[in-house]
């Protein structure tokens, strides 16, 4: 029996990383739906040249209703939904003791809250529906983390706080819902060339790429294998980790 292409759930995939995944898992036959606040120039390119396969639409990860209403379109566009990438997020930098409280809010609901909400919905999706064949896993889920949840970094508490979260997150589920046959893991990238990390001083730059043992940043490329494979069949006993893509660990 022929498998059928997956439908992929990826927010964030207007730029960065998010629209690299998308354009990867997009060249193996998926079907993507994704979201984010505004639209691009480079992810309507990407939808024009693969018709009638990317689903758009924009909104605040923060808005729950939102991120309800997005799955349930996307299954009555697509069908079903096989694998969910939630990579949106925020970054406010600054020492905590000077830190506003809506810079604060909005990481806690958008990089927490709003991909909690979108996995939750996603998984609900994977329990309610056919499995793709008899053989197939229900579903798969990877939340993007981020190097500085495990090694920490100053400026970035409140960030780190909300991917070291979606680390624990990611391992519970992976035990909640394994014997369902959905997996769920994390990717935790080092710094990458993004819109994201834009405002890293040209100091700190150079400080990683001279800690990282493959002399570099990283760049959206370095990642997009690692959510493929956790998202492919070849991953299909690997669920609770964190796979960290960061050159060899730059602190
Ligand atoms: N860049 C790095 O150095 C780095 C390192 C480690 C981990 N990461 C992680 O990798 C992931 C992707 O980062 P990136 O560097 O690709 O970031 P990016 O270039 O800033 O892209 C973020 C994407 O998320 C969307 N987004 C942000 N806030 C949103 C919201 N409230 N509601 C809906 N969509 C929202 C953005 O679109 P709109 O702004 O239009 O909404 C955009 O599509 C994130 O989880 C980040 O924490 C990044």
């Amino acid at each position: 029996m022929t498998r059928p292409s997956p439908t992929t759930i990826i927010s964030g995939g207007s730029r960065g990383l998010g629209l690299a995944v998308a354009s990867r898992l997009l060249e193996r036959g998926d079907r993507i739906a994704t979201f984010s606040r505004s639209g691009s120039a480079a992810l309507d390119d990407l939808a024009s040249r693969h018709p009638g396969r990317v689903h758009h639409e924009h909104f605040d990860a923060a808005d729950s209703a939102a991120v309800r209403q997005f799955v349930a379109k996307t299954v009555d566009r697509f069908g079903r939904v096989d694998h969910c990438v939630a990579n949106a997020a925020v970054a406010a930098e600054g020492i905590l003791a000077t830190m506003s409280d809506a810079d604060i809010d909005a990481m806690l609901t958008v990089n927490l809250g709003g991909a909690i909400v979108l996995v939750r919905e996603c998984v609900r999706q994977f329990l309610a529906q056919p499995r793709a064949l008899p053989d197939a896993e229900a579903g798969s889920v990877v939340v993007v983390s981020s190097v500085v949840a495990a090694r920490g970094s100053p400026g970035l508490a409140v960030y780190a706080a909300t991917k070291a979260g979606l680390e624990g997150f990611a391992r519970c589920l992976a035990r909640e819902v394994g014997p369902r046959g959905i997996r769920v893991n994390a990717v935790a990238p080092g710094f990458l060339t993004t819109e994201l990390s834009a405002t890293l001083s040209q100091a700190d730059r150079e400080r990683i790429v001279r800690r990282t043992p493959l002399g570099r940043l990283g760049a959206t490329g370095d990642i997009v294998g690692a959510i493929d494979f956790l998202t492919s069949p070849g991953a299909a006993f690997v669920t609770g980790q964190t796979l960290t893509v960061d050159g060899g660990g730059a602190a």
